[in-house]
């Protein structure tokens, strides 16, 4: 049975995501950092969305509490991962960070420590989550994803610092899908504004705004985001690709 790891994955699109895998037939753990009850009531929704046997349900998911910004917590998330559930099959590597500062002042976007902790957060901690997992992948022959956004293909978002690293995150996954082949497949999902807690932070002027620049008048649903998550995980045929879903909002 295959083992799916969803990081920051107890609320907005890693949340999704962990139902997504939970439906389609995965073992499921759910990793996130600080709200312990936010995460036990994902990890209770789970079971019955299974299609695995019931009677042993209550044990194809987890939770891990591990803080993205740490090494040491993302080796630690990868060894009790497995020897929890003994294998790896998909990284769902989704953990990000922005300060929101506007896209408008050089000046407003130049606090050195904010650099510092979007760059550790949106694109080192991919690669040490990939290097710690990377023999476990290669065991099974599995996926690795990284959520990205349309911040890192076109100037926009919440802040400089963040376009800038996770642009240094769409071509980091390159580069490890590189390296990861022949047996692992590395790819990464770049969603337009996402309407979870953290896009809600926009001001709802700035949401409408995003909103009418869309050409599909629609917002981005996580659910979508996460259907394309699976697609990458099951697609044997499909490495270093960004796949932008944005209802059309850089086109
Ligand atoms: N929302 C958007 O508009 C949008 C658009 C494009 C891309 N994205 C990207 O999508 C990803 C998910 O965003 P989201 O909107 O789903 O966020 P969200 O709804 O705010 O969820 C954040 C999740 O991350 C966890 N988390 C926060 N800090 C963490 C850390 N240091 N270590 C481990 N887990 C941590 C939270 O757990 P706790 O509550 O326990 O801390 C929670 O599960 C991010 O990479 C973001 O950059 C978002």
């Amino acid at each position: 049975m295959s083992v799916a790891l969803i990081t920051a994955g107890s609320a907005g699109l890693g949340a999704a995501a962990s139902r997504v895998f939970a439906k389609n037939g995965y073992r499921v753990i759910v990793n996130y950092a600080s709200n312990e009850e936010r995460a036990n009531k994902l990890l209770e929704e789970l079971p019955p969305l299974s299609t695995l046997p019931r009677d042993s349900g209550s044990e194809h998911f987890a939770v891990i509490k591990a803080d993205l910004g740490s090494r040491d917590d993302i080796n630690r998330l990868i060894k009790e991962t497995v020897d929890r559930f003994g294998r790896l099959d998909v990284v769902f590597s989704n953990g990000g960070w922005t300060r929101f500062r506007g896209m408008e002042s050089i000046d407003d976007n130049t606090h050195e420590e904010e650099w510092d902790r979007a760059f550790n957060m949106n694109v080192k901690s991919h690669l040490w989550l990939m290097q710690a997992a990377k023999k476990h992948l290669d065991e099974t022959e599995g996926a690795f994803i990284t959520t990205a956004s349309i911040a890192g293909v076109v100037s926009s978002g919440s802040s400089l610092a963040y376009s800038a690293t996770k642009a240094a995150q769409i071509h980091l996954m390159k580069g490890l899908a590189i390296m990861a082949a022949p047996k692992i497949r590395v790819n990464t999902v770049s969603p337009g504004l996402l309407l979870t807690e953290w896009g809600n932070r926009f001001s709802d002027e700035q949401k409408e705004g995003h909103l009418q620049k869309t050409k599909l008048k629609r917002y981005v649903t996580v659910e979508d985001v996460a259907e394309q998550v699976l697609t990458f995980a099951k697609s044997k045929s499909t490495t270093g690709v960004n796949v932008v879903m944005d209802s059309g909002f850089i086109l």
